[in-house]
């Protein structure tokens, strides 16, 4: 298969391309440094970097970011950099995207633990999650030409932890090759409108 990864030199990007690439062409995208560039937050930058690749098998998005404070700090302006980014740019990368797939193509978005496992500074990726999870089973059952979406819901990263680990106590990191398989089922499985938690 020719698969688009979205994040691929990311923590979560780069265990989907150790899995994917083992059997399956994988072209990386991303903002900066990627095969191919474009800003999930700017729909027409997708279209114009997805237009020369010719069809594709499948779509993932490893990426997504979101503002990180406590619920009275997040700012507006944080607000809707986590709704433009991590939600919205997922949800334009599916609609457009599904043109350059061929028919029964698949497309995976990243949805995270924290939709149902709040942590304290966590509500904006809270949020950006939970639409992530309720548009991929409605665009479930209204894709044409068989395209499936599925979402992975990775919980912490080991590999995060530095970072994130303050903000995770108690929580059981996930290595990201494990994390990786959720991504796997999605594109080499047959499911539709499924959410893959790997926690
Ligand atoms: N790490 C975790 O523990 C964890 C747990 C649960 C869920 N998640 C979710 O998994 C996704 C990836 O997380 P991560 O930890 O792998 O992040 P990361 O290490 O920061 O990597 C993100 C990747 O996405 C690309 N990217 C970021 N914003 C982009 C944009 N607007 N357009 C195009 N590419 C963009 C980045 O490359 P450029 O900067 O070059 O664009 C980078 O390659 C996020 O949605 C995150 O919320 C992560």
């Amino acid at each position: 298969m020719k698969i688009l990864v979205v994040g691929a030199h990311g923590t979560v990007g780069r265990g989907v391309v150790a899995e994917l690439g083992q059997r399956h062409e994988v072209i990386a995208a991303g903002r900066n440094g990627a095969d191919v560039t474009l800003d999930l937050a700017d729909p027409s930058s997708v279209r114009s970097a997805l237009a020369p690749l010719g069809q594709l098998d499948a779509i993932v998005s490893a990426a997504g970011q979101v503002g990180w404070a406590p619920l009275l700090d997040l700012t507006p302006e944080q607000w809707a950099f986590s709704v433009a980014n991590k939600l919205m740019g997922q949800v334009h990368l599916a609609l457009v995207g599904q043109q350059f797939l061929r028919d029964g193509g698949s497309i995976t978005l990243t949805s995270g633990v924290l939709v149902d496992q709040p942590v304290p500074c966590g509500a904006a990726a809270s949020l950006a999650n939970g639409g992530i999870e309720a548009f991929v089973r409605a665009a479930a059952i209204e894709l044409p030409r068989g395209i499936r979406i599925n979402a992975v819901s990775p919980g912490v990263l080991q590999e995060s932890m530095g970072d994130l680990g303050p903000f995770f106590r108690g929580f059981e990191p996930v290595p990201a090759a494990r994390v990786a398989l959720g991504y796997s089922r999605s594109v080499e499985g047959a499911e539709t409108g499924k959410v893959y938690a790997v926690q």
